[in-house]
C-alpha cells in the first residue's frame, strides 16, 4: 500500500480520537505484513497518565488479532503531523524495528524515516 493511502485512513481514524483534555486528535494506521491495516487513536484519560496514544492503540489492536510483523505506520493529527512519541517508539520497536513512519501536514507533504532511525540502537530481544 502506498504511504498516501496509508496516511488518509490515519486521518480518517482521527476523528474517532478521545482528546477532550488536550484536543489533539491523532490517528494511527499500522499496515501489517499480511496486507491488513489496524487503526488506533489516542484515547485521554482524566488522570491524564493513563492516556494512550493512537500509535500504541493501533500495536495493541494489531497484536491483539494475531498480528506482530508490521511494515509501515502513517500518522495523522488535528494539528498535522505527529512524530510519535518515545514510549511508542519502543513499543513498536519491540515488533519491527525497520518500520516506516510516516507523517506530515497533509498527503501531499509526507515524510517518512525508519523506526530504527528514530530510535537509534532501541532495546530489543529476539524472542518472537
Ligand atoms: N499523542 C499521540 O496519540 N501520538 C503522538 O504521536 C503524539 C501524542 C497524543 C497523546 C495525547 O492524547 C495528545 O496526543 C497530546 O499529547
Amino acid at each position: 500500500m502506498e504511504d498516501k493511502e496509508l496516511y488518509r485512513i490515519a486521518e480518517k481514524a482521527f476523528e474517532n480520537a478521545y482528546a477532550p483534555y488536550s484536543n489533539f486528535k491523532v490517528g494511527a494506521a499500522l499496515l501489517a505484513a499480511d496486507g491488513s491495516v489496524f487503526t488506533g487513536v489516542n484515547v485521554e484519560n482524566s488522570t491524564y497518565g493513563a492516556t494512550i496514544c493512537a500509535e500504541r492503540a493501533a500495536v495493541a489492536k494489531a497484536v491483539s488479532e494475531g498480528a506482530r510483523e508490521f511494515s509501515k505506520i502513517a500518522v495523522a493529527s488535528s494539528g498535522g503531523g505527529a512524530w510519535p512519541c518515545g514510549i511508542c517508539r519502543q513499543f513498536m520497536y519491540e515488533f519491527s524495528p525497520d518500520l516506516r513512519v510516516i507523517t506530515g501536514d497533509d498527503e501531499e507533504h509526507l515524510q517518512a524515516h525508519s523506526l530504527n532511525k528514530l530510535l537509534w540502537k532501541g532495546f530489543r530481544l529476539e524472542q518472537k
